[in-house]
């Protein structure tokens, strides 16, 4: 069946429990606001081109005074103490899972991923929040013994002061919280840009934000369009009240964003784009393989920085392997999110569906077979088939560069070198996974793996736990785990004389 967006005239998020999630204006110093010349853009539901909604266009006015509501929040939400923010951060998670449904809802219709996962995502957003709030009691200075006599030394770890947050459409609620949990945990306050395709996530964590008790102006969400996001990403970077910035995104944009922090020299922490390689060594489990592709290929249609984008499999098992995947691609459901069986969601935009198609007709034209789908899926809209290739080559351009789609291309090797020689031939550097039942490979191949994460016979990398972040041009710093609060303070070496 064609989906033909004049017939789907029903409201697909008519089924919200509690529509007070639902804001079409942006948030900012405990208001609920529109842009100062009133305009809006609208937000389109991906499985059919509907407009779901239409939000603030802002700039960089707009961000100027919610950077503003968080200089003056700040000095009072510092003053509180961990465990009273923690207080604040724990009830807001709780609240998060007590509206999952509605959550995931409002998720899937603005992003487009199966429900099944959008409330796996909403558990993931509010286990940021529960965790930062309780790492944030741990936020430990030193005490360093001192060379002169008379003297301490001690290192306090301290907020930073007000900060920025820029996050990306294929996970609308967790990089939310994965930014600002640290940051408030930490004592700071934060002013966050959501994808434009994706807001109406940002501003419902805002209605639980607000419901939770955050004080006014601790949490600002401003909106925009994607010709505003340069005025309100230049006022993030220019703006001296600002001391630092999270982003995820390309690294085409994280490198522009670096750039301009450099003159008010903020830091930063950036999570950027990924070009994992998958490498299957003889040995390995092949159904353990082929199962971890769930997470790491098909899991949002593709989209995830994480995404497995090279497939190498050794040349011993990859004619059973690509059976093996033939079989499990050809069972996935492919259809609108909202329909609980379904496990390929459609891409997010014509951008990405675009770029899909030409990675596939790049692979195609330089000697790649499909094995199966291969294109825009029947449904029509921004469906695209789950694509086995076969006879990929590192030089292609879907190996080159990030696909986002539910696409694998399995490139043969013979040996561990080579394989190893092709997996870190990239730029990127976020993460890697590899299968293998030998401990002794494991460990080799573990090492020599150039990635910020490696997976070892699994695909599912994600927690809240541990520390998320790429090396090489796939960022810097890392969120997630105690390392990433590190990131969101400043440490203060402090030392007393005349004792
Ligand atoms: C990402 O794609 O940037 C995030 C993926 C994850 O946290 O699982």
């Amino acid at each position: 069946m064609t989906i033909d967006p004049s017939t789907a005239a029903f409201d697909p998020l008519a089924g919200l429990v509690d529509r007070d999630l639902l804001h079409d204006l942006a948030f900012v110093d405990g208001q609920w606001v529109g842009a100062d010349n009133g305009s809006t853009f609208r937000v389109d539901d991906p499985a059919t081109g509907a407009e779901i909604a239409s939000v603030p266009r802002m700039g960089g006015a707009e961000t100027r005074r919610a950077i503003e509501a968080a200089d003056r929040a700040f000095l009072s939400w510092r003053s509180m103490t961990a465990k009273q923010r923690a207080r604040i951060l724990r009830d807001w998670a709780d609240l998060m899972r007590a509206h999952v449904e509605d959550l995931s809802l409002i998720l899937t219709v603005e992003q487009g991923k199966p429900l099944a996962e959008s409330r796996g995502e909403i558990e993931y957003a509010a286990s940021f929040l529960e965790w930062f709030g309780e790492e944030g009691k741990r936020v430990y200075g030193d005490v360093i013994p001192t060379p002169i006599p008379g003297r301490r030394i001690v290192v306090l770890k301290q907020p930073i002061g007000v900060t920025a947050g820029i996050t990306p459409w294929n996970f609308p609620a967790a990089m939310v919280t994965r930014k600002c949990a640290p940051a408030l945990a930490a004592g700071n306050t934060m002013v966050l840009k959501p994808a434009e395709q994706t807001p109406l996530s940002a501003l419902a964590i805002c209605e639980l934000a607000h419901r939770a008790g955050l004080p006014r102006g601790v949490f600002n969400v401003v909106t925009g369009s994607a010709e505003d996001a340069p005025s309100i990403g230049e006022e993030m970077t220019s703006n001296p009240t600002v001391r630092m910035l999270g982003f995820t995104g390309s690294t085409e944009v994280g490198k522009l964003l670096m750039r301009r922090c450099a003159d008010s020299v903020k830091k930063i922490s950036l999570e950027l784009g990924g070009n994992a390689p998958f490498i299957v060594f003889e040995d390995a489990d092949l159904g353990v393989a082929i199962d971890a592709l769930q997470a790491c290929k098909w899991r949002n249609a593709g989209q995830t920085c994480i995404s497995a984008n090279r497939i190498l499999v050794q040349r011993g098992v990859i004619d059973e392997f690509a059976a093996r995947l033939v079989e499990y691609a050809r069972g996935l459901e492919v259809g609108t999110g909202t329909d609980e069986g379904s496990q390929i969601g459609p891409l997010i935009d014509k951008q990405g569906f675009e770029k899909v198609k030409a990675h596939v007709a790049g692979a195609i034209d330089g000697g790649a077979k499909v094995v199966t789908g291969g294109g825009p899926h029947k449904l029509g809209g921004l469906y695209f088939e789950p694509t086995v290739l076969t006879d990929v080559t590192p030089d292609m351009v879907m190996s080159c560069e990030e696909t986002f789609g539910p696409v694998a291309g399995l490139i043969p090797f013979d040996t561990e070198e080579e394989a190893i020689a092709i997996a870190n031939d990239t730029p990127y550097g976020l993460c890697a996974y590899f299968f293998t039942k030998d401990m002794a490979t494991g460990w080799r191949v573990g090492e020599a793996l150039e990635a910020g994460i490696v997976g070892l016979n699994t695909g599912f990398v994600s927690t809240e736990v541990a520390p998320f972040g790429g090396v090489k041009e796939s960022g810097l710093g890392r969120e997630g785990s105690y390392y990433a609060i590190e990131e969101w303070v400043e440490t203060k070496y402090f030392t007393f004389a005349g004792l």
